[in-house]
């Protein structure tokens, strides 16, 4: 009785020691959702468990090693034991308890992640390799930034045109997959201002690691004095072929192609500033002048002849996804950046 006291007290501190270990390390960043709250809470009980289940295993282990190992001269056997059917009942029924809770707790937690708001705001996103585009519907406009208006819960009903992709932002917590041919749902109700980063959370080519892109959490009237902003630039670009390929060129090239004269980090793609009508040696040392049959070209068939010093990275899905007319537009934006 003694030593189970003891070792009863010593797993007890040991629970306690590791949990505040654990939970001191700051391992989370910081919860900038509603949706946050409930998946920490789960996470935390979580790390209870866990830390009581170690110190159960770790702590009678090292007290029995300490305690009952054998002494000098000792070389007798150890007492036999045969069964115990109260140390049996308690070790099933004590762990369905616990499992029983934890799945209580879990669908508990699901359904407050999945609670649709029916004012929630919508929000459509569009993953390409390798780009993030955020269309506002009640809008009218696209961003690559994703701005968010703070304690009202937006519903993002996402898309990807080529492969699967996934939306995460930690401090969100939750995490959506993009799945070729279907619309998923993400509900966020952000409730803490501040800049994060939306990432890709699944490894989708040559380019993965870089489809980040900025999320901003504002104050409604901050929010609405930029999307009203947006909407009025939106109206104003959709009036010219050149304006619409801008819109269309953040959408689904400026991923990786950068306008200005500076390389995107990590992506080796042609930019675009002073591109049209310029003269590009191959990689077979022959040349070409850069016109619309070798940009409508190399966006269709973009393996069919690469300029010298890059590699074929380029997705070859836009002659799917890119109408004659959208792809006339791009070009048409390209052509203005002289
Ligand atoms: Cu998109 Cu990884």
């Amino acid at each position: 009785m003694r030593h189970f006291v003891i070792v009863s007290i010593l797993t007890a501190a040991m629970t306690y020691v590791i949990y505040v270990g654990l939970t001191s390390l700051g391992l989370m960043p910081v919860h900038a959702s509603t949706q946050a709250t409930s998946i920490d809470w789960l996470w935390d009980w979580q790390m209870r468990a866990m830390s009581f289940l170690f110190a159960l295993i770790v702590a009678p282990m090292s007290y029995a090693l300490v305690v009952f190992h054998r002494r000098k001269g000792e070389t007798g056997e150890g007492q036999h034991f045969e069964g115990n059917y109260n140390l049996e009942i308690a070790w099933t029924v004590l762990p369905l308890f616990a499992v029983f809770a934890f799945a209580y707790m879990g669908a508990y937690s699901l359904g407050e992640v999945r609670r649709l708001d029916p004012n929630a705001m919508v929000i459509r996103v569009h993953a390409v390799q390798w780009n993030w585009t955020f269309e506002y519907p009640d809008y009218g406009f696209s961003s690559d930034v994703l701005h968010l208006p703070i304690n009202r819960q937006i519903r993002l009903l996402m898309e990807s045109t080529d492969v699967i992709h996934s939306f995460w932002v930690p401090e969100f917590r939750v995490k959506q997959d993009l799945v070729p041919g279907r619309v998923t749902e993400l509900l966020i109700t952000p409730d803490r201002l501040g800049a994060y980063r939306v990432r890709c959370a699944e490894l989708c080519g040559i380019s993965h690691s870089y489809m980040e892109d900025d999320v901003l959490v504002e104050e409604t009237a901050d929010f609405e004095e930029w999307a009203l902003e947006q909407q009025a630039i939106a109206i104003e670009a959709s009036k010219t072929p050149e304006g619409r390929g801008r819109i269309l060129a953040a959408t689904y090239c400026l991923g990786c192609h950068s306008i200005t004269s500076t390389q995107l980090s990590g992506v080796a793609a042609p930019v675009w500033l002073g591109l049209f009508g310029k003269t590009e040696t191959l990689q077979d040392g022959s040349s070409v002048v850069v016109d619309e049959a070798y940009l409508i070209e190399s966006i269709l068939n973009p393996l069919a002849r690469i300029v010298h010093g890059f590699t074929p990275n380029m997705p070859q899905t836009f002659a799917n996804t890119l109408s004659a007319d959208q792809i006339n537009d791009i070009i048409a934006f390209i052509k203005t950046l002289k």
